[in-house]
This record gives structure tokens, sequence and C-alpha cells, in this order.
């Protein structure tokens, strides 16, 4: 988190066979550096990250009315703030009136955790936070974050000189930046972990995260890295991921990826066959992060991804640029890891290299609340542990546990709702922000998500042994597929449907057998077919049973559903 002190750097070379589509797009590297867009207007006015001081400055003293709208809904997100959805306003209205009446004047706050790493300090921080400014609100976030709501940007100066203290921030945790690192929750403690990926976590999130050479990307950039062979970061969808590898003559380090991400126009990231010493990962990552902010899209947002750059380059072309014009030197040939079996989310009670234990838990959805969280802080802290990781399930895991504690934390958890040992519904569904606070929501999702929860654990109660891996469930409150919508075994994307009445009422459409890992693709449609907010219990259980009845003997969910007729999916 260093300011910034050097201009952007160029590509050292430019290759003239590059040039044709550049003009269209927009590329920076081949000329283009005009602004084609308003986002891209305002980046080039003012750097965003200055945004900081006129927020502490101007706006906290004069408050709501007195935010510039160029900084209120762009600059204001490299701080992580993010005007919430106005009380009210329904669904069918979201595309159709203006930003203005949409914004409410409180916002959400996305406090970054980078590695998913915190100690009981911070989190008891964010808890008191959550409960003096956010009336309560916390949502363990999909990416590992922590996001509050109801935040006044009066009261931003002394958010961040607590956050601060004690070495939380918010820097570009929104925006078209480097968003939050994700890392593997059991980096440095799990038995069978092939490399520790925490220290290129620290070094990028120090060396990089607020250097104004990498705060004007085209778009936004989520990186992964895991050194876990169970790849617990979701590194298929993001922008760039190393992932644990060893070679057969270096050792262990890490698999490259780039050009992931989900959106209307989902892409799986993809190998570029290289192996990357855990030294050199920083290195490679602001290579890779230069890459995309000199060649990637600007035109139009909706093409600004690294995805559709990496789609038309190809992987070669990718390794090419990065290795010639931006390392200056070849990178190793590497191995693919293997596919790893099994869950990816650490729920549950599992021993630590060091004979301890880690202990995951789950919400629904990750909704916790300020105080649960001081809570769970507390309550690790009695048996001896001070440090606390987030997951990309939106769950919370409590490390460093002295096995004869492990009994006593399980159920002082599970009194805070946060179950080690789930329900396979309390641990398969996930759900977004959706109407309740965000501003491109269609329909609700939270609170769809805890009913749907527990609805499922009433009706498929008598098949819940029989059901070895966990089907999941992921709801959205619109196409942006915030919480994962085609990689999940059913993915619920948000829109207003018609009931048997013909009424406008919420509801989604499906995508079946989406996953990552062993079955990485993207769910299947099945055409016209919407279920309504009401009926989403009755089909997910119809659904289910079939499955049960009709897999064969070690098939999964997704493998069955991209099987059969489409029939058999209504
Ligand atoms: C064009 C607009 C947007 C797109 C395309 C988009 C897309 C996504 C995607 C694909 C993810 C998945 C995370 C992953 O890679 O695993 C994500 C995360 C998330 N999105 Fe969005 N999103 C958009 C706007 C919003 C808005 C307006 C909100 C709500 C206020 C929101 C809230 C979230 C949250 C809470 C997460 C988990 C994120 C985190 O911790 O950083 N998103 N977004
Ligand atoms: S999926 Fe849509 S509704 Fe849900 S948080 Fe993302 S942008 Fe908002």
């Amino acid at each position: 988190m260093v300011p910034p002190t050097e201009a952007p750097s160029q590509p050292k070379r430019r290759s003239p066979a590059r040039k044709g589509k550049g003009g269209a797009e927009g590329q920076w590297a081949l000329g283009y550096r005009e602004p084609l867009n308003g986002n891209e207007q305002s980046k080039k006015d003012d750097n965003p990250l200055n945004v900081r001081s006129r927020i502490e400055n101007i706006y906290a003293l004069r408050g709501f009315d007195s935010i510039d709208p160029s900084d209120l809904r762009g600059r204001f997100r490299w701080w992580g703030l993010y005007t919430q959805r106005a009380p009210g306003i329904p669904g069918a209205r979201t595309g159709t009136i203006e930003p203005e009446q949409l914004d409410d004047s409180y916002f959400m706050l996305r406090i970054r955790v980078d590695g998913g790493a915190l100690t009981t300090e911070q989190l008891r921080v964010i808890g008191e936070i959550s409960r003096t400014y956010a009336r309560d609100t916390a949502d363990v976030t999909d990416r590992q974050n922590v996001q509050l709501h109801w935040i006044r940007v009066e009261d931003m100066p002394d958010i961040w000189r607590e956050l601060e203290s004690v070495g939380l921030y918010t820097t570009e945790a929104c925006g078209d930046c480097p968003r939050v690192i994700l890392g593997s929750p059991v980096a440095g403690i799990a038995a069978d972990e092939v490399v520790d990926g925490t220290p290129a976590v620290r070094e990028i999130t120090h060396r990089y995260i607020g250097d104004e050479s990498l705060s004007n990307l085209p778009r936004k950039f989520k990186t992964a890295i895991s050194g876990s062979p169970r790849q617990d970061v979701v590194h298929e969808t993001n922008d760039v991921s190393f992932i644990g590898a060893h070679h057969p003559e270096h050792g262990a380090g890490f698999d490259l990826w780039v050009g992931g991400g989900l959106s209307t126009n989902p892409k799986l990231a993809v190998r570029l066959g290289t192996w990357i010493p855990l030294e050199d990962v920083p290195e490679v990552w602001n290579a890779v992060v230069q890459i995309f902010r000199d060649y990637g899209y600007r035109r139009l947002r909706n093409r600004a991804r690294m995805k559709f750059l990496v789609a038309d380059w190809g992987a070669e072309k990718f390794r090419e640029v990065l290795e010639n014009e931006y390392l200056g030197r070849e990178l190793l040939d590497g191995p693919a890891p293997p596919i790893p079996e099994g869950a990816r989310d650490h729920v549950g009670v599992h021993e630590q290299v060091d004979g301890n234990y880690y202990v995951g838990v789950t919400s629904v959805a990750g909704r916790v609340s300020g105080s649960k969280l001081i809570e769970v802080a507390e309550a690790a802290e009695r048996v001896g542990s001070r440090r606390i990781r987030t997951t990309v399930e939106q769950n919370l895991i409590v490390l460093d546990v002295p096995g004869p504690e492990v009994e006593s934390l399980v159920s002082e958890l599970d009194q805070l709702g946060l179950h080690a040992r789930p329900s396979s519904w309390r641990r398969s569904v996930m759900a977004c922000t959706g109407i309740e606070f965000c501003k491109l929501a269609i329909v609700e999702t939270k609170n769809r998500a805890t009913d749907l929860v527990e609805d499922l654990e009433r009706r498929l109660k008598d098949v819940q042994g029989d059901i070895e891996k966990p089907v999941t469930v992921n709801l959205n409150g619109c196409p942006n597929a915030c919480a994962r919508t085609q990689v999940s075994d059913i993915g619920l994307k948000g829109q207003l449907v018609r009931d048997d009445e013909g009424n406008q009422v919420e509801g989604f459409q499906v995508h079946l057998g989406g996953g990552l890992g062993r079955d990485a693709g993207f769910g299947r449609k099945i055409r016209g077919h919407k279920v309504t907010s009401a009926e989403v219990g009755d089909y997910v259980e119809r659904l289910v049973r079939r499955y049960l009845e009709q897999r064969s003997s070690d098939e999964t969910f997704a493998e069955w559903a991209n099987r059969v007729s489409d029939e058999a999916l209504t």
C-alpha cells in the first residue's frame, strides 16, 4: 500500500503485427490514448485514488449532497465505497430510472481481506465499526472480503483511522484496479500444501495496491493465489491465478492461469503452461497487470475485462507478449497440477500441520453481523487462537485450535448460527447482495437464500445422507453473476417472470450442471424455463430427487445434469 513514485511505465517493445483492431478497441499500447467513454474520461481527468483526500477534507465535512457526481459514481469505488440502493425501489425499475433516484445517501463499504487473512483483533475492529457506523451489518463475500452497509460519508475519516490502525484497508476494493488478492485460507497450516503463497500475497499487496501506475486499468482485475492442492480460490474465474504445482526438477511453485471471468459473457481461465517459483510471483503478476493496462480494450465497458483480450490472443500469444515485451526472459514450462477430488470449502474440523486444528464454519450466504464477528473473535481467543480466515464460499475459518478445545468452540460457534457440521444445504447455498442494497439487482437474494436453506433442510431430510457431494445452489439478483451463477450445480439468475396467473413476479432463469475443478464448465440453460421465487424450493427438491434416482454409481450432480434431457431438468 505504498504511494506512487513513478509515472506509468510503457511496454518495452511494440509489435506492428498487433495493429488492426487496436483503434476499434481503444488499446493504449497501440497508441489510442484518447478516452473513448465517460469512465475512461473520468479516470484521465483525475486519478481515482485522489478522491480519498476530497472525502476526508470536503465531503465528510459537508455531507452527501456536496459530493461531485463523477466522484460519487466513479472514483469513490477505488476506496471501496459504492452507493447502496434506495429502499423500496422494485426490480422492475432497476434499468429504467435515473442513477440519482436509485442512489441512497448511504454506502456499501468493502473492506479488503487479502488472502482471506484476518487476526482476531482485526475481526473485532470490523465488528465494532459495523456496530458503530453500519447498523450492525456485515457480509462475508465470495471474494473473501467483508462488506458493510449504511455507511455515511461523514464517518469515513474515523472508519479509515480505525481500520488502518490494525492494518486493514479499503484501497482499490472496487473500481478499475487490482481488487482483493484471493488466497488459500489454509495457507501455511495445511498438511497437504504444495507451497505457501502467503509471501506473494503480502508482497503484491504491499508493493502494488494503491500504486498509481496500476490504478487506471481498463476494468476490474481479479487475482487468486493458492498453493493448496484443493485449489480453493476459484482460480478458473479470475483474471490471473497462481495455483500450486510441483515441477519435476525444480520442486514446488505455481501454475499460471489467465483470462477467467463470469458476468454476462463468461470465460474460464486458460493455463499458459509455465511454472513460476514463489519469489517470481509478484514480478509476473505485475507484468500480467501491465499487459492488461496497456493492451486491454478500453472502448466498450462490456469488452474491457482481460478475458476478452485473452480470448482473442490465445494462451500462446499472451505468453509470448508476457515473456518478450514485459519480462524480457523466457519462463520455464511446467506441468498442469492434478485436479483435486472432494470439497474445496474447508468446512468442518481439520488437522493442521502443527497438530492443532482448524474449524471451518458456514452461515447462510455470508450474512453475519458486526456483533457476531466480535463474538467469533472472542470465542477464538478463548481457545487460544489469534487467526481467522474468510473463504470464497462466504464462510469463516478459525485457525490454531488446540485439540481439547475443538468441541467447545464448535458448539459456541453453532450457537452463533455458524456451523462446522452443517446440513448439505446450509453448506452449499450462496447468494449475492441482491435487491436489498444493490442498484443493479432485479430480485431479493440473501433473505431468499435463508428461507431456501430452511425449506430444503425440511423437504430433503430423508435423503440428506445420500448426497455425498453437496449440490451447490447460487442465487444471483441479476445477470452479473456476483455469486457465480454459471459455475454452480444449480445457478439461479434473477429476473422478472410471469406466474401461473400471468402476474409479473420475482423469479430466476436456471443454469444447471456448471462447476469448477473436475466439473469445470458453465451450466446448461434450459430454453424457456424459468421458476418464480415461490417455486424455487419445489424445483430444487424435484431436481435433487431425480438426480438421486437416476445417477449412476459415482456420478456428480453436474455430470447427471449434463447427461439428461431438457425435460428431466424442468
Ligand atoms: C457490471 C457490474 C458488475 C459485474 C459484472 C459484477 C460481477 C461480479 C462477479 C462475476 C463476481 C464474482 C466473484 C468471483 O469472481 O468469484 C462479483 C463479486 C461481487 N460483486 Fe459484483 N459485479 C457487478 C456489480 C456489482 C454491484 C453493483 C454490487 C453490489 C453492490 C456487487 C457486489 C458484489 C459482491 C458483494 C461480490 C463479492 C465480492 C467481493 O468480495 O469483492 N457487484 N461481481
Ligand atoms: S449479481 Fe447483480 S444483483 Fe447480485 S450483487 Fe451482483 S450486480 Fe448486484
